[in-house]
């Protein structure tokens, strides 16, 4: 494929907007996809490291399609505790995570803000839509009968398929999304690599475009993925030592990919606009 590498995405936001008044930047951004940063993404993705009590710049919105916002914690060895609290806002109820967790927010339900708080270490945050031509509107406008919002949050880690167990010294699964966990919702999941795993998944393809992303886990430096990734698009192998978001067109053959060189723990994950994986 031509310019496999604009594929491979590592830039960050730009211009972040949660900042404290003495101008102390609260968040670091580590990488940014939509449809201004990479015009062909059907996606929007973003995610970034919150290392002190902050609360988000964007108040109560909606959108015309659905998105998911979540938080994990950095402790790779322990990777359903976040370490930390967070308040959220959505359909007028306040949810309180103290687990890795990943919300689900159907189109036009209003949410926001949140409160991100006991920061005992550094927690990842993320969001993202299947959809890179959404709206955002402000509202605070409640959607009637929608019940307990808690339903709207996943705290699962994915189960190993039957024989496909990994060993939890390499792989340890953190938290994911679909819409057997919750109906409607998009397909993301995540896990953390301690250890190099051989090469894996077999070469294949989705008949959705797939977001599959690789994230170093130190803060001080979030662009450093901290291992050297090679992973397989489209035929050709593609090397990095940079935290990494890859874009995959729907059709386009990709994996395996394989981690070498690992000096501490790499955050994966890999998301579709296909409900199921
Ligand atoms: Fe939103
Ligand atoms: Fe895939």
């Amino acid at each position: 494929m031509e310019n496999t590498e604009k594929y491979f995405l590592k830039e960050p936001r730009k211009n972040a907007c949660e900042v404290d008044e003495d101008g102390n930047v609260l968040l670091e951004n580590i990488i940014h996809l939509d449809d201004n940063t990479f015009p062909e993404a059907k996606q929007y993705f973003a995610i970034s490291w919150y290392n002190k009590t902050m609360m988000s710049c964007i108040g109560s919105h909606i959108h015309d399609t659905a998105e998911y916002v979540g938080f994990i914690g950095s402790d790779a060895e322990h990777p359903q505790e976040l370490y930390g609290k967070v308040l959220f806002w959505l359909n007028g109820q306040w949810i309180t995570i103290e687990k890795s967790a990943i919300i689900y927010i159907p189109a036009g339900m209003p949410h926001c803000p949140y409160i991100v708080q006991e920061v005992e270490k550094p927690i990842l945050h993320f969001s993202g839509t299947p959809n890179a031509h959404y709206t955002m509107k402000a509202s605070i406008d409640v959607i009637e009968g929608v019940g307990d919002v808690n339903r709207f949050v996943s705290y699962e880690p994915r189960p190993f398929m039957p024989g496909k167990e990994t060993n939890p010294s390499i792989l340890r699964k953190a938290v994911w999304l679909d819409s057997s966990i919750i109906p409607g919702a998009p397909y993301i999941e995540f896990a953390w690599f301690l250890k190099p795993r051989e090469p894996k998944p077999p070469t294949h393809v989705h008949d959705f475009d797939e977001i599959v992303g690789f994230i170093g886990s130190d803060p001080e430096e979030p662009g450093d993925l901290g291992a050297t990734l090679n992973f397989n698009y489209d035929g050709e192998v593609v090397r990095t030592d940079r935290s990494t978001v890859v874009y995959i067109p729907a059709g386009t053959q990709h994996c395996p990919f394989h981690i070498e060189d690992l000096k501490r723990p790499v955050l994966s994950f890999s998301g579709g606009d296909g409900n199921r994986y």
